[in-house]
């Protein structure tokens, strides 16, 4: 079902708002709006664009899930993004990109907005967005391809394969016809904050994720496929953005795997 004309997502809206120079492209529908980017960088395209759709038929999630991405109903954008960055450096990324965006919602007045490491938005507990980043080189340089996907309206009914449940932004009064707004928002902060990050590393911007963190304090276990890789409690990040999980008297670090909180039986 189509929705009237002010809902929809407006190129015009988005590309006036946004401050520096992007190429905007909106789709009604497209495979998935980060494979899109990535294919304009391997065609040589090499340029920041960003690209946004209303729905994806093949929308990617973290560790190879489905993105589901009901039409008409949420934000679905990415965008390349030039990064003269270490490859040490490139797991703190996604933890940038989710600081950005709890600072957009912060300036559009919601509160209880956490994080969870390394990459999902909650609101109060439960997933509001949640970030993919690629890395695509073309020639000798490194992009990002940033992928953003944020519950706006979810359809009623709506499942999502996530222990944690969805929130959407229509809890906090905002709506579809905000899409556009909140795109250019979103997209202004994440290269605001990534040149910074670009500049100065994670080092400065550690305090400020530590103070959104979801699980700091709490027991967890960590599993990477399925194997528990860490058990203890949630103790921040280091300064590559790397989770530390504290246990007796060691910080173990853990680089990359998914973050639950621990259950009585689990060991
Ligand atoms: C996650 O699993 O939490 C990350 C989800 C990222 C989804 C977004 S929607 C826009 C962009 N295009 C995709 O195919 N995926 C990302």
């Amino acid at each position: 079902m189509k929705k009237s004309v002010q809902s929809r997502l407006d190129q015009g809206v988005i590309k006036s708002l946004i401050k520096n120079n992007v190429d905007v492209y909106v789709f009604e529908e497209i495979d998935s709006t980060s494979q899109w980017v990535v294919e304009r960088l391997s065609a040589g395209s090499v340029c920041t664009v960003l690209c946004v759709a209303e729905t994806q038929k093949k929308g990617r999630g973290r560790s190879g899930r489905l993105w589901q991405s009901p039409a008409y109903s949420n934000i679905y954008m990415s965008f390349s993004y030039l990064a003269d960055i270490e490859l040490k450096n490139i797991a703190a990324t996604s933890l940038v990109v989710g600081l950005a965006i709890t600072r957009v919602f912060k300036n559009l007045g919601i509160s209880g907005v956490t994080l969870k490491w390394p990459n999902d938005i909650l609101l109060r507990g439960k997933k509001l967005a949640g970030v993919l980043i690629e890395a695509k080189t073309v020639g000798q340089q490194l992009y990002l391809v940033v992928g953003i996907g944020i519950n706006v309206r979810n359809p009623e009914g709506f499942n999502v394969d996530s222990e944690l449940g969805w929130e959407d932004l229509s809890a906090e009064g905002l709506g579809l016809a905000d899409r556009s707004r909140i795109i250019a928002m979103v997209y202004d902060e994440c290269e605001k904050l990534m040149s910074s990050f670009v500049a100065n590393g994670f080092a400065m911007l550690k305090k400020e994720w530590e103070a959104v963190d979801e699980y700091a304090g709490k027991d967890v276990v960590v599993m990477d496929q399925n194997t528990v890789i860490a058990t203890g409690m949630g103790s921040g990040v280091d300064d590559y953005g790397c989770l530390l999980i504290k246990k007796d008297n060691t910080v173990k670090k853990v680089v990359c795997g998914d973050v639950s909180l621990r259950k009585s039986h689990e060991e």
